[in-house]
């Protein structure tokens, strides 16, 4: 009893603000096909790693769900810019906000 409230304690903490990144999983990622030729799960595992770790800081995470792909477009090179990112984490970033929005539209749950 008193461990599980040390555990949902802390699991407010980690998750406190809201927005919860549900993980895909590989074999499920594997069955689908993605718009990019040779596009890995490692590839895309480091997108949301590069997204949660860097995207979540001033505001919560926006589901990618919510903006169109052109807007995702315009909206990333300013907000790469602010998580002081470059070109190669931009592009690491949209593959996995276009993939999970076309493939997993409810990933990230609030
Ligand atoms: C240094 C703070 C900061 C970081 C880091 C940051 N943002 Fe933002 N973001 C903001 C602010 C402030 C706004 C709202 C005002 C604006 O749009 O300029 C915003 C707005 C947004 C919006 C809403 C835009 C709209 O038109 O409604 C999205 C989507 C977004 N950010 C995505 C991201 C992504 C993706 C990253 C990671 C690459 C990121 N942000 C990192 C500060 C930040």
């Amino acid at each position: 009893m008193k461990k599980t409230s040390v555990v949902f304690a802390a699991s407010l903490i980690i998750f406190g603000c809201g927005t919860t990144l549900q993980t895909t999983a590989e074999a499920d990622f594997n069955k689908k096909n993605h718009r990019w030729e040779g596009y890995t799960f490692a590839e895309f595992a480091k997108g949301r790693e590069l997204y949660v770790g860097s995207c979540g800081g001033c505001h919560l995470l926006h589901r990618p769900a919510e903006f169109t792909e052109q807007q995702w477009s315009d909206i990333l090179p300013e907000m790469i810019d602010r998580a002081k990112l470059g070109d190669a984490e931009r592009e690491s970033i949209f593959r996995f906000l276009i993939t999970t929005k076309e493939s997993y539209p409810s990933d990230i749950v609030k």
